[in-house]
């Protein structure tokens, strides 16, 4: 594994490739690598046979009031771990190196970054563009993965590939999790273990969600309702948001229809700490 540093170096040796015929797939992290990202890489390898994982702590999608400079950082760890899945590069640039020129020219996400996420968190998914745009711009990829556990974020990089003509697949893989259901994130660190137990609820009520969908809920508000019912039976989780949409479009009717594909978002504050999940089921 080669660690790239400069945008140029990076540029370079994917050009290199790309004339050399090979498949260049990359996987935009922020690091502090948990087995999601982990399996994000080893999925990588199925699209191709150079895969760059990129790590970057990318400061422009993080409010004034978010964590930006306690998110947590390892990158001795994440060298070892990155090594030994087996990826090809890890591009780690500094802030200096992706934002050389300050922040002039920034891409605008729109239609999918005005709900929810991009609500609670005002200019979160420009940064989002913005640096997913670049991400491509130094990797040159033919494939991208991303992780379902940040479902909008999907949306939103699906539509920016779209509108921007990058000539880039997009590949979604499902939430890795623990064994009680907890959804694997970088920002669990944040926990104490009385707080990781709590954090266990987040899936379990989504769940609660998904089981009414199953029994025939069709309704968005009673979707939502036993979820958040389920959230508030304990104490110290406080709800940012729990919102059924339909899937594919953030529509958000009374009812949903039969075969539609619904997402059940949440948002909920642990003590400081703030996590997302979500999953999706069919109406019957
Ligand atoms: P980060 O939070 O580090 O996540 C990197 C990728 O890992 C994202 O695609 C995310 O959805 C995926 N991921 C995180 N936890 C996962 C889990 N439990 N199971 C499966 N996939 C998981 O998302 C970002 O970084 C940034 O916004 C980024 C796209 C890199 C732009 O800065």
């Amino acid at each position: 594994m080669e660690i790239v540093y400069k945008v140029s170096e990076m540029q370079r040796i994917s050009e290199k490739h790309r004339i050399n015929g090979d498949t260049i797939v990359c996987v935009p992290t922020m690091g502090y690598f948990h087995e999601g990202h982990l399996n994000l890489m080893r999925i990588a390898k199925n699209y191709g046979n150079i895969v760059i994982v990129t790590l970057f702590v990318n400061p422009t999608q993080f409010g004034p009031n978010e964590d930006y400079e306690r998110y947590p950082r390892n990158f001795q760890r994440d060298k070892e771990l990155a090594q030994l899945v087996g990826i090809d590069y890890l591009f780690a640039p500094s802030v200096e190196e992706m934002y050389p020129n300050g922040y002039f020219n920034n891409v605008k996400a729109a239609k999918f970054a005005n709900k929810l996420e991009g609500v609670k968190r005002p200019g979160h998914f420009d940064g989002v563009a913005t640096v997913v745009t670049k991400l491509f711009n130094a990797t040159k990829p033919h494939y991208a993965i991303f992780g379902q556990k940040d479902f909008q974020q999907t949306l939103v990089i699906k539509q920016l590939i779209q509108d921007l003509l990058f000539d880039i697949k997009m590949v979604v893989v499902p939430t890795v999790r623990e064994n009680n259901g907890l959804a694997l994130s970088s920002r669990n660190a944040y926990l104490s273990p009385d707080e990781k137990e709590k954090a266990t609820t987040i899936f379990k009520s989504i769940a609660k969600g998904i089981e009414a969908i199953a029994n025939g809920e069709k309704k968005k508000q009673s979707i939502e309702d036993y979820v958040k019912h389920s959230l508030l039976s304990v104490p110290g989780i406080n709800i940012d948001y729990v919102c059924a949409v339909e899937s594919d479009t953030f529509n958000e009717p009374e009812e949903f229809v039969h075969g539609q594909k619904v997402a059940i978002l949440v948002a909920v504050y642990i003590g400081k700490t703030r996590l997302i999940d979500n999953a999706i089921a069919t109406i019957l």
